[in-house]
């Protein structure tokens, strides 16, 4: 029988559907709140409490620690698939068969060339620019070069887009890396895979040959994967919320990034390895840190620690961890700031603050100390973490706009000033 949720205000009870997901997650439909009650709204800052889809890509269980991409296991993903496969899987819904998964990246391929034009607006840009802003500039100027809109009731439209942004997203990563280093740019090698095609396209010197470090390519190749989708994250509700006003994919995706960027979202992982960086320099004191990080007078916060929805371990957090183990010792690589995080992760789980408010590490606490043992500098961070957030993007915008989702426009609770008469300027 299905559930019904009865509110009332004022003396008055109303009666409205109760949703339940197919992990058995219960959500109170309130669509009809306005109408039947004559305007009543809900107030939600943040969207804490508020489910702005039913969506059948991501399921994520906070309490629990669970991650799953269309109903896979993220340790499994991580563990068995490539990205290019789980990418499939995010957008299209199912994994691919061989011929389909060989056809997606050959498309890409034939996707990845990216008007010269673009070196030009690449070129204005100084050299200390951000990489966050540009890349979101570089997407957005990509719609110049594409201008016709995408028609979503066409599947195979659909799917020329979705190949034309998964090829020249890398391209315009890697080139935003090379004109900061102060590098030629670089078109890649097609023979390669997504991945290493990507590691070229950012390490090849050129005077050198660039040799495949299959350590490298693997961890890379799990980074992304864990960071492909995070159901109804900030950045993900705004390529939604963008593309709800029917504009277009790359429009969506360029507010995607500018959204990921803040230190509160994708741009932690930049944060972290900041924070890391200080406190060693400082003389190694986690202790100080930590009692910054619990100071209510104090702004700083413990970057890589804590989640809005993960209240138990970030199940990312855990492969990421053991991840940094591997490569760092695959590489030879000893980071000083690795014990560090170790040091102030242990401390934390043991602290009565951070235990109370079920803070525990997030996806960015060790991330950034495998991109450095990688030769990513800091700055790159979060364009990492964009590259593989891409097709989770995609996979959200094309749901959202295959179900023909209503544009995005919430309400709100007016607390300002009311009519009062205008004084003209003399009389003020
Ligand atoms: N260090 C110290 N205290 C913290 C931290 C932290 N990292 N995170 C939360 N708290 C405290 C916060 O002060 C509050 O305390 P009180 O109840 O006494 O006021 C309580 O914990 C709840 O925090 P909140 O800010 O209300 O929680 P939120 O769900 O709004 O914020 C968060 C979630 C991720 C923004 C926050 O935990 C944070 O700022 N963490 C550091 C930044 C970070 O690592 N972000 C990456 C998130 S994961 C990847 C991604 O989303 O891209």
């Amino acid at each position: 029988m299905s559930k019904i949720a009865t509110l009332t205000i004022d003396g008055k009870s109303y009666e409205f559907p109760v949703v339940v997901g197919t992990e058995n997650e219960v959500a109170i439909d309130i669509k009809s709140l306005r109408g039947v009650t004559g305007g009543v709204t809900t107030l939600d800052p943040g969207y804490k409490n508020t489910g702005s889809c039913e969506s059948a890509i991501t399921f994520l269980n906070g309490e629990e620690g669970i991650l799953r991409y269309r109903g896979y296991s993220i340790e499994e993903l991580a563990e068995k698939a490539d990205f290019l496969e789980v990418a499939y899987l995010l957008i299209f819904g199912e994994l691919p068969t061989k011929e389909q998964l060989d056809k997606f990246h050959n498309d890409i391929k034939a996707q990845s060339q990216v008007d010269e034009d673009i070196k030009k607006i690449l070129d204005g840009f100084p050299k200390a620019a951000h990489p966050m802003g540009v890349m979101s500039a570089l997407t957005s100027a990509l719609i110049a070069f594409n201008p016709t809109s995408v028609n979503v009731d066409s599947e195979e439209e659909m799917y020329q887009a979705i190949v034309r942004i998964m090829g020249k997203f890398p391209v315009l990563t890697a080139w935003t890396y090379r004109k900061r280093a102060g590098l030629p740019l670089d078109y890649g090698d097609d023979s390669l895979g997504y991945v290493d095609n990507f590691l070229k396209m950012m390490f090849k010197k050129p005077n050198g040959e660039y040799t495949s470090n299959k350590t490298v390519v693997n961890a890379l190749d799990k980074l992304l994967i864990l960071h492909a989708d995070h159901e109804q994250n900030c950045s993900t509700s705004t390529v939604r919320m963008v593309g709800s006003s029917h504009a277009g994919l790359f429009a969506s995706l360029s507010a995607g990034i500018n959204a990921l960027w803040g230190p509160l979202h994708g741009g932690a992982n930049q944060a972290v390895i900041e924070m890391l960086e200080a406190i060693k320099s400082d003389g190694g004191d986690t202790h100080k840190f930590m009692n910054k990080a619990k100071d209510k007078e104090d702004p700083f916060r413990l970057m890589g620690f804590g989640h809005r929805v993960y209240k138990n371990f970030d199940p990312r957090a855990k492969i990421i961890k053991k991840s940094a183990d591997d490569v760092l010792s695959a590489l030879g690589v000893q980071d000083p700031i690795l014990d560090i995080a170790k040091g102030l992760e242990k401390e934390a789980l043991e602290d009565s603050y951070f235990v109370d408010r079920k803070l525990y590490p997030n996806v960015d606490f060790y991330s950034g100390i495998i991109y450095r043992a990688m030769g990513i500098p800091v700055e790159m961070f979060t364009p990492m973490f964009s590259l593989g957030r891409l097709p989770g993007w995609i996979a959200q915008w094309r749901e959202m706009r295959l179900k023909k989702e209503p544009i995005g426009r919430p309400r709100q609770v007016y607390i300002g000033e009311n009519l009062r008469s205008f004084k003209p300027v003399d009389k003020r």
